[in-house]
Order: structure tokens, then C-alpha cells, then sequence
């Protein structure tokens, strides 16, 4: 089980994983205990996770379109402390940025995509409703990876307990 979610997040974002933007991310605290690499992972998991779980009851979805949307969501994200004056404006605009840096790492981002990122944060941000089922999706799955970040991260703090997301993944994704 745990193969299969590797193998669709590299199969379908590869060039993501390896951009120095995703390697930057973990640099990132996200979420308080998390990082913003952490935090992609977790969300490009939960959304397959539904994906997969939809697809039981023969409901199908885009399986490109939801990796490569989860995996950019929040790379607009990085260095927020200068680009951003408040939390409020970071919340309303990073997922603007984030799409940007997605148009950069994806050739002939399908709108689609760009749409699931530009509306993730719905409800909060005061961001535009989804528009399709990947779209509520990778939505659903963030504010699931979200709650698992500060959950799961005050555990670290509390018992010691390391993060187990790149062990969930079969491994590091990351190429260094
Ligand atoms: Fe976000
Ligand atoms: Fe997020």
C-alpha cells in the first residue's frame, strides 16, 4: 500500500519533488512543529488516500491533476516572514504564489491544477469554493494534514516520538 502512494506522488511529480523549491521547504517550520515539506507529503498522502478510497466505490478522479496540485499548494508559502506583512495577508495570497511557482515547475500547468491550488484554502482565506472533486479534495486533505501537523508534531515535542511522514512515503523523497 504504502509503494502505491510513492510510486503515483513520483510518477506524477517528479519534477516537483526535485525542485529546489521543495528542497527549501523543509527548511521551513509550517504549523508550528511542522515544516512546509512535511506538510506537502502529508497532504499529497491524504488526498490519494481519498482518491484511492473513492475509486472503491468506482467514483474516478484525476490522479495527476491532485498530486501535482497537493505538492504545489503551499509553495508560495516559502520565505513568508518577507514577503508577507501580517498572517491574515499570508493567508489570502500564498496560494496566488504558490500557483505562480507551480506555472514555473510544471510545463503547461492545466487550470485545472492551478484552480485546485488557487482555492485550498477554502474555506479561510477568503479563497473562491472548489470547483471540481480534486479541487475538494486536495482541500479536505489539507486542513486532515494540517490537524495531523500540530497533532502529531506536539507529540515530537512531548514523548520524543521522531516524524514518521518520510517513512509513511516507503522513504525521503528528497534527491539529495
Ligand atoms: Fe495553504
Ligand atoms: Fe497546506
Amino acid at each position: 500500500m504504502k509503494r502505491r502512494y510513492k510510486n503515483d506522488i513520483e510518477r506524477y511529480g517528479s519534477d516537483i519533488l526535485n525542485s529546489d523549491e521543495l528542497q527549501h521547504a523543509y527548511d521551513q517550520t509550517h504549523h508550528r512543529w511542522s515544516t512546509v515539506g512535511e506538510h506537502t507529503l502529508r497532504v499529497a498522502a491524504a488526498s490519494l488516500a481519498i482518491c484511492y478510497a473513492l475509486r472503491k466505490i468506482h467514483v474516478s478522479t484525476d490522479t495527476s491533476a491532485v498530486v501535482k496540485g497537493a505538492l504545489c499548494h503551499d509553495l508560495g508559502i516559502l520565505g513568508r516572514y518577507d514577503k508577507y506583512k501580517s498572517n491574515k495577508e499570508c493567508s489570502r495570497q500564498h496560494p496566488a504564489d504558490s500557483v505562480e511557482v507551480a506555472r514555473r515547475l510544471v510545463e503547461d500547468l492545466p487550470e485545472k491544477t492551478a484552480d485546485i491550488i488557487e482555492r485550498h484554502m477554502w474555506p479561510a482565506g477568503h479563497s473562491k469554493a472548489p470547483n471540481s472533486l480534486e479541487c475538494m479534495i486536495v482541500s479536505v486533505a489539507d486542513k486532515y494534514a494540517a490537524i495531523k501537523d500540530l497533532v502529531q508534531g506536539s507529540e515530537i515535542k512531548h514523548t520524543g516520538i521522531k516524524n514518521k511522514v518520510h517513512d509513511f512515503l516507503g522513504g525521503d523523497t528528497r534527491s539529495d
